[in-house]
């Protein structure tokens, strides 16, 4: 992807409420081309699938709100939203790294696949290598992480 077509993918995420008032540009700069391998060769990855993948199959919003804001709860069925609204621990804010746990991308790609231990978040068994990625680059993205690749 070239440079204006990021900005319009980036455009797209700002409007759509990401909410991202300053990102550092090293984040920017790293970025600049989501497809193209990142620095360390580590994670060759997209992150506007990781995005459609969070809001979509994975149903990563369900439980962490639209683009992981924990305050936009999409519309649910009633006794789903209730049973996400009673699981302990609740779901975390994935947008707020002075809250998050899990320190390295192997920690939340095994979360993710193998299911989070002692909460609510069930193993994900429909994500293919390239879909894991991907959601953890954007997740990367949304906690303005500088080190996406850790
Ligand atoms: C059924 C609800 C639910 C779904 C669906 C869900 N999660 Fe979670 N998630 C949780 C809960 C509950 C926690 C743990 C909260 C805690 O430890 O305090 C959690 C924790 C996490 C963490 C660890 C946060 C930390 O502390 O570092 C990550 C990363 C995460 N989820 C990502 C995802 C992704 C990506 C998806 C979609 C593939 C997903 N979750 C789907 C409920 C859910």
């Amino acid at each position: 992807m070239n440079k204006a077509a990021w900005s319009v993918v980036f455009g797209v995420l700002l409007v759509s409420g990401l909410g991202i008032p300053a990102i550092p540009t090293s984040v920017t700069q790293a970025w600049a081309d989501p497809t193209v391998s990142q620095p360390s060769g580590k994670l060759k990855g997209n992150i506007l699938r990781g995005r459609e993948i969070f809001n979509g199959k994975g149903v990563c919003y369900y439980c962490h709100g639209i683009d992981g804001d924990i305050g936009r709860p999409p519309r649910l069925a009633a006794d789903t939203a209730m049973l996400i609204g009673k699981l302990n621990p609740l779901p975390t804010d994935l947008r707020n790294p002075e809250i998050l746990r899990l320190k390295t991308n192997k920690e939340r790609a095994r979360a993710i696949r193998e299911g989070h231990p002692g909460t609510g978040m069930f193993p994900d068994t429909t994500m293919t290598d390239q879909d894991l990625t991907d959601t953890l680059l954007y997740l990367a993205l949304i906690r303005k992480d500088p080190h996406p690749e850790q």
